[in-house]
Order: structure tokens, then C-alpha cells, then sequence
């Protein structure tokens, strides 16, 4: 078999990249906090278990949620994925709370060979960036992407940017923080993402000034947990009471956004209770939604984004196979995006899981 390098230059090679940030069909899902356990399914799987399925593009590893931890090194949380509190086998670092991850490692770089990018998520509901941001990005940098540093959590693997998910105000030095990033990101030899998101009242409050501000390639809009402006509002009379996919866009339009050119993604759980119930809407209600959507925005829409993995893949029908399916039906892209190197690379998931059985 073909060392996964090998796969990913013959990929660029043939054009079929799976990830194609113009296009207007991506599908990103938040995976680690295994929320559909607290709704009784099956407890999440190691991230490369859901790398052969070609419907999701965009991984986004969540959390990292403390900034600053023992040691002065920030704390990951992907609930029963190397979880070091509950599994005493799971290493951590000398002198810090920072955990040593080589499967997701491994991970990684298979969900990568497989055309997908994978982003790591910084915040959560309780995360705050009032540390130095400078000293964070650099140390996001050594600790994840090209950087160095002995205590790297998924070893050699290179995550292909970072996603910024505050949930708390008060975050007085995201912008610096981001700019910083997008500087590291230069200096780089990959494409790198600095990614978003927001809540989906307008200006939101937490990560507005980010997005009028800072270099953001896309935002991951939630319009759920919000009321008015939620999924479940979507075609009802607007402001003050429809989902506001149209003021993004007007806000887009009118050159809101740092980069006039950031894609917007629209949120949705994908699960009765992943979120909000009342936010909830059927595989079926959001499919339409997105097609009109995706008919009526040309130039604005990236895609859908889904919180998260557990609920997505423990739902019936499959969330994220209708909702990609969905997306398909006016993507711009062809119908080979999000299908590079679906021939044989070995699943490290996988093949660990047989291992131990
Ligand atoms: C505990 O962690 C070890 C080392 O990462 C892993 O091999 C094992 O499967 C984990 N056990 C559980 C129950 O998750
Ligand atoms: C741009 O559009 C947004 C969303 O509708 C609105 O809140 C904002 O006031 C507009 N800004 C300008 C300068 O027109
Ligand atoms: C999409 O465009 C159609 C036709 O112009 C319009 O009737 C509909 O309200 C638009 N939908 C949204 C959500 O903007």
C-alpha cells in the first residue's frame, strides 16, 4: 500500500482535493465532546472511524478549553477519546495537564490523506483568551502546526488551522491573537485556516469585533441556541422573528467582514437534543433550507456545519449524509468533491480496532 504522502501528492496531483474552500457544498462537524451520549447513543468513535465516509469535509477537533493550564500549557477535552482524568493509561506531559494523543495523531493524518482538513477548536462554552495572546499563538504553532516543542499531543500530524468558538465576552485579545496566527500561518509551508463560530444574532456578541477585524476564512454560523434567529425559525416573516441567514449575507455585502471573501457555513445540531431542542430541525427541513440557501446566495455560502459527530452519526438517517447530499444538489464543484483517495489507505482506527478485538 501506498504511504499516505504518496496518496496526498497524487491527489494534488489529480485535482481531486477533497476540501475546495470556493466551493459552495462543504460540510464541516464538530467532533469530541461526544454529546450524543448524554442523549443515550452510542458513544463517539476515534476521529479516523469516520474518515472513509467522503460526506464530511472539515473536522473540527473540540476542545482545546483551558488556555493556560498547570505549567502554563494549554488542556485538551475530547470526552472518552484519550481521556487522561478517566484512563490512567492515557500519558500527559511532565509538569502540565496537557495530554499525549498519538492515535488521534495517526488520526489525523489519515482523515488528511483522505482529503479532509482538520481544525482544532479553541474555546468552548467557558474558555476565555485574556492570556498573552502572542505567547498562545506561538505556542499553538510548536505544540500543533510547524512549530517545535517536545510536548506535541499528536505528534508529528500538522493540523490544518485553528477554529475560535468563544462562548464568553470579555475576549480582549482574539484579535491580536488572530492576526498572530494568520502571520504564523505565512511563515508556513501549508494552507492554513483561521476559522469562526459565531452565534447567530447579528453583530454577535462575542466574536463580531473578530470578524469586522481580523483575516477569518470561514464561520461556522450556529443559528441554534439562539431563539429567534434559529433553524427552526427559517422561512417565517423576517426580523424579528426568521433565521437571519439574509442579514450575514447583507453583512457581507456591505463589507462587514475583515475578508471580503469569507465563506459563511450555516450551523445547525444534528440531534433533537444536541442543543436547544426548540432550535432542532428534521434532516428533511434542513436539507430544503439549505437548497434554498445555498440557490439564493451564490457568493456568500461555504456550506452547512453540524454539532456534532456523535448525534450526526447516531441519528437515523444519517445527519450528515442528507445534509451533504442536500449541499450536493447545487454544489458548484462536481460530483468529485469530497471523493479524493477514496481507494486503499489503511484506516488506523480501524485496524487498532481489530487489533484489539
Ligand atoms: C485507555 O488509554 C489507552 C492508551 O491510550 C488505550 O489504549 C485504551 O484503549 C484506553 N481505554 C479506554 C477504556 O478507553
Ligand atoms: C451592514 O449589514 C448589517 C447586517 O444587515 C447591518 O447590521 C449593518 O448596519 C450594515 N452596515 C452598513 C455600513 O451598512
Ligand atoms: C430565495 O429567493 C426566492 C426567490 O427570489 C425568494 O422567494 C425567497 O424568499 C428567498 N429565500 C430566502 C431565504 O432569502
Amino acid at each position: 500500500m501506498l504511504p499516505t504522502i504518496i496518496l496526498g501528492l497524487l491527489c494534488a496531483a489529480l485535482g481531486v482535493l477533497g476540501f475546495d474552500i470556493s466551493c459552495n457544498s462543504n460540510l464541516a462537524v464538530y467532533w469530541g465532546q461526544n454529546s450524543g451520549a448524554s442523549g443515550s447513543l452510542p458513544y463517539q468513535k476515534p476521529l479516523g472511524a469516520y474518515c472513509d465516509d467522503s460526506n464530511v469535509d472539515i473536522i473540527l477537533l473540540s476542545f482545546l478549553y483551558i488556555l493556560k493550564g498547570t505549567g502554563g500549557y494549554p488542556v485538551l477535552n475530547f470526552a472518552n477519546i484519550c481521556d487522561y482524568t478517566t484512563n490512567s493509561s492515557v500519558p500527559v506531559f511532565p509538569g502540565t495537564q496537557l495530554m499525549h494523543c498519538p492515535d488521534m495523531g495517526r488520526d489525523i493524518k489519515y482523515c488528511q490523506s483522505k482529503g479532509k482538513v482538520v481544525l482544532l477548536s479553541i474555546g468552548g462554552a467557558t474558555a476565555q483568551l485574556n492570556s498573552d495572546a502572542a505567547t498562545f499563538s506561538q505556542q499553538v504553532w510548536d505544540l500543533f502546526m510547524e512549530g517545535s516543542s517536545p510536548y506535541r499531543p499528536f505528534d508529528d500530524a500538522i493540523i490544518d488551522g485553528v477554529d475560535l468558538d468563544f462562548e464568553q465576552s470579555s475576549q480582549m485579545n482574539i484579535i491580536q491573537f488572530a492576526n498572530n496566527m494568520n502571520q504564523l500561518f505565512k511563515s508556513g509551508t501549508r494552507k492554513y485556516y483561521l476559522t469562526a463560530a459565531p452565534q447567530c444574532p447579528f453583530p454577535d456578541a462575542n466574536l463580531g469585533n473578530l470578524l469586522a477585524q481580523a483575516h477569518v476564512d470561514m464561520a461556522f454560523i450556529q443559528f441554534y441556541n439562539s431563539g429567534w434567529c434559529d433553524n427552526s425559525k427559517y422561512g417565517l416573516p423576517r426580523w424579528p422573528q426568521s433565521m437571519n441567514y439574509y442579514m450575514w449575507d447583507a453583512a457581507w455585502r456591505n463589507s462587514s467582514f475583515a475578508n471580503p471573501n469569507m465563506k459563511l457555513y450555516v450551523g445547525a445540531t444534528a440531534g433533537q437534543n444536541a442543543g436547544n431542542p426548540s432550535s432542532y430541525v428534521s434532516p428533511d427541513f434542513f436539507a430544503s433550507e439549505l437548497q434554498e440557501l445555498q440557490g439564493n446566495y451564490t457568493d456568500s455560502f461555504g456550506g452547512a456545519m453540524l454539532w456534532d459527530m456523535s448525534w450526526a452519526y447516531g441519528s437515523t438517517p444519517n445527519y450528515a449524509t442528507s445534509t451533504k447530499q442536500a449541499l450536493m444538489r447545487g454544489s458548484k464543484c462536481g460530483s468529485t468533491q469530497g471523493n479524493c483517495c477514496s481507494s486503499k489507505v489503511p484506516n488506523p482506527s480501524l485496524s487498532r480496532r481489530r487489533r484489539s478485538s
